[in-house]
C-alpha cells in the first residue's frame, strides 16, 4: 500500500489512463480491462476474476490482451522463434481418448511404427536441416520398451550431443520417466488436456486424471522441462473450466505449454459435436503467455489447420515456438490426431523453409538453437 492505495491499483490507473479509459465508474467493460491490466502486472488473477475477463472480453479489451501478450513475449524472449523437428513415430495407441483420431478403437486407421533407425534417420534429416531440438512424439505404443527407447535416446545423444530431445509419448510411472531422463531426454511433454476433473473423465473413460497430474509432477520433479496443455472448445468446455486450465498452469508452472483447438475427427465418438474456434484459442494463448509469461508457447499445427494463418496469429498473441514436422512423408497422414492435418504432404526441407518465410513475414526471426526455458536447471549427474 502506498499512501493507503494499493500499488497495483495505481498502476492500473496508469495504464487504464494510458489506454484512453476513465477508470472508476465500474461498468463491466471498465472491471474486464482493470482485471486485464491487473494481470498483466501481476501475471495472476483468482479464479473468479479469470472467469469473469473471459465472459466479458470484447472490442478494446481483446485488443489490450493481444497487445500486452505481445509485449511479453518480446519482454521474455525479443523476437526470436524458437524451431524444434517433430518426429511422429508411431500411431498405435492403447489409449482411447474420445477425440482423437489414433484412439486404439479407430479400426479404420491405418496404422504405422518406424524402427529406432528410421527414427534417427528423422533427427539426422532434422540436424542436417539446423534443427538442435527433436520432439519425439507416439501414441501410447508398448513396442517402444524402456529398453528400446534408452538405447534410442543414447544414441540419439551421441551422435547429435548439441541437441536437445524432448518426448511425447504418454503416461509411464516415475521410474520409466526417470530412466528415460538418465538416458538422454531433456523434456517431456504431456498436456493435461483439460484441468476439469468431470471434464476429463468425460472424455478419457478409462484415464484417471488424478494420475495425468501426478505424472505432470513427477516429471518436474525428476529435472524435466516439462510441457502441459490442453485443448479449446473440447464439448461442454465453459468459461469456468477454461479459467481452471489458466489456474492449473500457473500452479504447475512448466516450462512449455501447448494449446490447440479442438477439431472433431469423423472416426470418433465425437463426430458430431463443434470445434474449437480460432478467436478463442488465440485468447487463450494470450492469456496464458500473461499467466506464465517466460513459457515457452508452440504455435500449434491444429491452430494452422484451423486457418491458412493460424500460426502467423498464435505468434502475435504471444506463441514463440513452432515445431516443423521431420517424419517420413510417407507417415505423415497416418498420424491423424484430428483431420485436415496441414503439411501432411511436405518434406521436412520444404517445411523448413515454408515456416521461416512465414515467420519472417510475420515480423520475427527464427532461433535454431536448443531453445531451453529460461528456467532450465542444470542437469544433475545420474543417482545411479
Ligand atoms: N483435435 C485437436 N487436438 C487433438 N489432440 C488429439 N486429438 C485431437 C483432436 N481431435 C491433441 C491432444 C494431444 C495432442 C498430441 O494432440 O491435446 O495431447
Ligand atoms: Fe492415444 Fe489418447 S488416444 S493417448
Amino acid at each position: 500500500m502506498v499512501n493507503g492505495t494499493c500499488f497495483f491499483s495505481m498502476t492500473c490507473k496508469l495504464l487504464m489512463e494510458k489506454a484512453g479509459i476513465s477508470p472508476g465508474k465500474g461498468n463491466y467493460m471498465d472491471k474486464a480491462l482493470m482485471l486485464l491490466n491487473n494481470l498483466y502486472s501481476q501475471n495472476s488473477l483468482s479464479k473468479q476474476e479469470t472467469v469473469y475477463l473471459l465472459e466479458n472480453m470484447t472490442g478494446n479489451v481483446e485488443e489490450k490482451l493481444f497487445e500486452y501478450s505481445d509485449i511479453t513475449r518480446k519482454k521474455y524472449f525479443g523476437n526470436r522463434i524458437f524451431m524444434r523437428g517433430l518426429v511422429e513415430f508411431s500411431n498405435i495407441c492403447r489409449q482411447d481418448c474420445l477425440y482423437c483420431g489414433i484412439r486404439c478403437s479407430n479400426k479404420n486407421a491405418d496404422r504405422y511404427r518406424l524402427s529406432l533407425d528410421e527414427i534417427i534417420e528423422c533427427c539426422k534429416t532434422g540436424y542436417q536441416l539446423g534443427y538442435r531440438t527433436f520432439v519425439l512424439q507416439s501414441g501410447e505404443d508398448s513396442w517402444y520398451t524402456l529398453e528400446k527407447l534408452s538405447c534410442l535416446l543414447k544414441s540419439i545423444k551421441h551422435k547429435f550431443p548439441d541437441a536437445a530431445v524432448t518426448l511425447s509419448i504418454g503416461e509411464k510411472t516415475k521410474d520409466e520417466y526417470r530412466t528415460l531422463f538418465y538416458s538422454g531426454a531433456d523434456r517431456y511433454l504431456l498436456r493435461h488436456e483439460t484441468a476439469s476433473k468431470k471434464l476429463y473423465s468425460k472424455l478419457h473413460p478409462s484415464m484417471d486424471y488424478n494420475n495425468r497430474i501426478k505424472c505432470l509432477y513427477n516429471l518436474k520433479e525428476i529435472g524435466y522441462q516439462v510441457g502441459a496443455g490442453f485443448m479449446v472448445g473440447l464439448p461442454g468446455q465453459t468459461g469456468s473450466e477454461l479459467a481452471e486450465d489458466l489456474l492449473f498452469l500457473k500452479k504447475l508452472n512448466p516450462h512449455m505449454i501447448g494449446i490447440g483447438p479442438f477439431f472433431p475427427h469423423s472416426r470418433t465418438p465425437l463426430k458430431n459435436e463443434s470445434g474449437g474456434s480460432l478467436e478463442d484459442t488465440l485468447k487463450m494463448i494470450a492469456l496464458t503467455r500473461l499467466f506464465i509469461p517466460d513459457s515457452l508457447l508452440p504455435a500449434t499445427t491444429a491452430i494452422g489447420t484451423l486457418h491458412p494463418k493460424g500460426r502467423e496469429l498464435a505468434l502475435k498473441a504471444g506463441a514463440n515456438v513452432v515445431m516443423p514436422n521431420i517424419s517420413p512423408v510417407d507417415t505423415r497422414v497416418k498420424y491423424e490426431l484430428y483431420e485436415n492435418k496441414i503439411c501432411t504432404a511436405d518434406r521436412a526441407s520444404h517445411c523448413r523453409k515454408c515456416i521461416e518465410n512465414r515467420i519472417n513475414h510475420a515480423g520475427f526471426e527464427i532461433d535454431m538453437g536448443r531453445g531451453d526455458s529460461p528456467r532450465k536447471e542444470k542437469r544433475a549427474a545420474a543417482p545411479f
